[in-house]
């Protein structure tokens, strides 16, 4: 049978974007082969080895002759297992062993197994969203992708288990029904959080600056000695963080999705991230990158919490390259091949001992630490780092009779009520603008925003004297005292405010004590 020239369409991805691919399928007669061209990376090179077996294993003839499999645009780089499945379909097509029926506006997506299963691949949404942007009607795609891909309004999804069917489908043998989820079943599902706040004895001072941070999404820092509950606090946090919106779910989701990183069963990521690297992670880890730059942690945390834990154990180049989301909201990956950026909206949450021993300033027990230690453990720290830290405290080892009685505090569902109330009176003041929360006002909402009485100023300025804050800190006091008013109700800013706020500078305050 004589083969024609076949065209499929599959898509790339390009940081978190899908790029229209075409995959053109021809053949001559002569000594059996198949080569791919068109920028292919190892993995989609390999699909010659899978295509083969998947086709025969299928039940189908493995097609004679020679085969160029063309992925276009040829300046774009493909890589991963997605081409499988339209380079299959496309050698079936060509060979005339299956019609094209209903290929129209179909988008193709899919690993193949060595029998003809099709396996799910990462990025799904985005290449579905890119998809459906560009025009394209339906999404041919893995049984365990389809309710990521469903995600995508206007677009029919149809799930396929292996390449028969997809097959049969293809050639009008087979009726798949369209995949459907119920966004909002699967958005009301998974609010409840295992860890409560009312377990926690004691540290009020710290909760309440818990609750401050969460309401602004301000970043925190927690200073206290080994046992004192700072990591116990720390992970009880995501349940007091208002929800996400759809839009900020669909963003989150993404970056999962590309990473590889969304399970079959959570098809849309409803909770706020909440990432806690190890500190001997690297900066590529933290920050993204590799040979085609991928998310890092600090975009996994995206609209969520980045909790870095043991806070000056991480390589000091780690904690620099932390400046750039942190003031930014994103971040730019460079690697040879390609430069993405990827958005990294988090809520920096950081906890560390006063001292490698951990005793520092404690009022009972002694610090052992050699000046020197002491000196490079704070070093770790720089000026500027600590200086885009809204909020810093310090969380003091429980006194024994605290320690034995039972846990008396509110229940994190009670907080997060207030939480919500008080992001809520932001999105409306900041509606129209890309900030969402207090902590990330650009400066000239600060000044429009963060109004202070007489008394206020004041207070204020008799603050920036006396603990020589930086004109970073003043801002921040202001978008700490915004939120603080904002979890009161009250739109005006109060000296009591401005003086709550001031108190979250321990740093700034006890800069001497601590070696700073
Ligand atoms: N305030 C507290 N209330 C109840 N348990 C606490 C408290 N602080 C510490 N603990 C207990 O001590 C353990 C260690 O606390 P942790 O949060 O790991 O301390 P840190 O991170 O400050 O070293 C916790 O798992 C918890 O069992
Ligand atoms: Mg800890
Ligand atoms: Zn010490």
């Amino acid at each position: 049978m004589p083969s024609v020239l076949i065209k499929l369409r599959s898509s790339a991805l390009h940081g978190l974007d899908g790029l229209q691919v075409e995959v053109e399928v021809d053949s001559i007669r002569g000594l059996p082969g198949q080569s791919i061209v068109g920028l292919p990376d190892a993995a989609v090179r390999e699909s010659r080895d899978r295509v083969k077996f998947a086709i025969t294993n299928s039940g189908f003839e493995f097609p004679a002759g020679y085969f160029t499999i063309n992925l276009a645009p040829g300046n774009i780089r493909k890589e991963g297992p997605l081409y499988d499945l339209p380079i299959a379909v496309g050698m079936l097509l060509s060979s005339g062993q299956i019609k094209a029926e209903n290929l129209h506006q179909t988008i193709i997506l899919g690993e193949l197994s060595l029998n003809g299963e099709v396996r799910p691949i990462n990025g799904v949404l985005p290449i579905c969203l890119s998809a459906r942007d560009a025009g394209i009607k339906r999404a041919l795609v893995a049984n365990d992708n389809a309710d990521e891909a469903a995600l995508v309004s206007d677009l029919e999804v149809i799930p396929v288990k292996d390449l028969l069917e997809a097959a049969e489908y293809l050639n009008g043998d087979r009726t798949i029904l369209p995949h459907a989820v119920d966004l909002k079943s699967i958005f009301d599902a998974g609010q409840e959080f295992d860890l409560d706040f009312a377990d926690v004895k004691g540290q009020q001072h710290a909760k309440r600056a818990l609750m401050i941070a969460a309401a602004g999404s301000h970043n925190i820092l927690m200073i206290g000695p080994p046992g004192s509950g700072k990591t116990m606090l720390a992970k009880r946090l995501p349940g007091i963080m208002p929800p996400l919106s759809m839009e900020e779910a669909l963003a989150v989701t993404k970056l999962y999705s590309v990473t590889g990183l969304l399970s079959g069963k959570a098809a849309l990521i409803t909770r706020r991230p909440f990432r806690s690297p190890h500190h001997t992670t690297s900066d590529i880890g933290i920050i993204g990158g590799g040979r085609l730059p991928r998310p890092g942690e600090v975009s996994l945390a995206h609209h969520g919490i980045l909790f870095l834990d043991e806070f000056p154990e991480f390589e000091r180049e780690v904690l620099e390259v932390l400046r750039q989301p942190l003031e930014d909201g994103k971040v730019t990956v460079s690697r040879a091949l390609a430069t993405f950026t990827y958005p990294a909206e988090f809520m920096l949450v950081a906890a560390m001992n006063p001292c490698p021993c951990g005793n520092y300033m404690d009022p009972v027990k002694n610090c052992l630490c050699p000046p020197h230690k002491l000196q490079r453990y704070w070093s770790k720290l720089s000026r500027p780092l600590l200086d885009r830290i809204d909020i810093q405290i310090e969380v003091p080892r429980l006194k024994n009779e605290e320690l034995i009685k039972q846990p008396s505090g509110e229940l994190s569902l009670v907080i997060r009520e207030r939480v919500i109330a008080a992001r809520e009176r932001q999105t409306a003041r900041l509606k129209g603008s890309s900030a969402h929360s207090n902590a990330r006002m650009t400066p000239k909402q600060t000044r429009e925003f963060c109004r202070l009485d007489e008394e206020a100023e004041a207070l204020l300025k008799t603050a920036i004297l006396h603990l020589k804050l930086s004109g970073r800190s003043y801002d921040r006091i202001l978008k700490v005292a915004r939120t603080i008013a904002d979890l009161e109700g009250s739109e005006i800013i109060s000296s009591a405010h401005v003086a709550e706020a001031t108190q979250y500078r321990s740093l700034d305050a006890k800069g001497g004590d601590y070696n700073v």
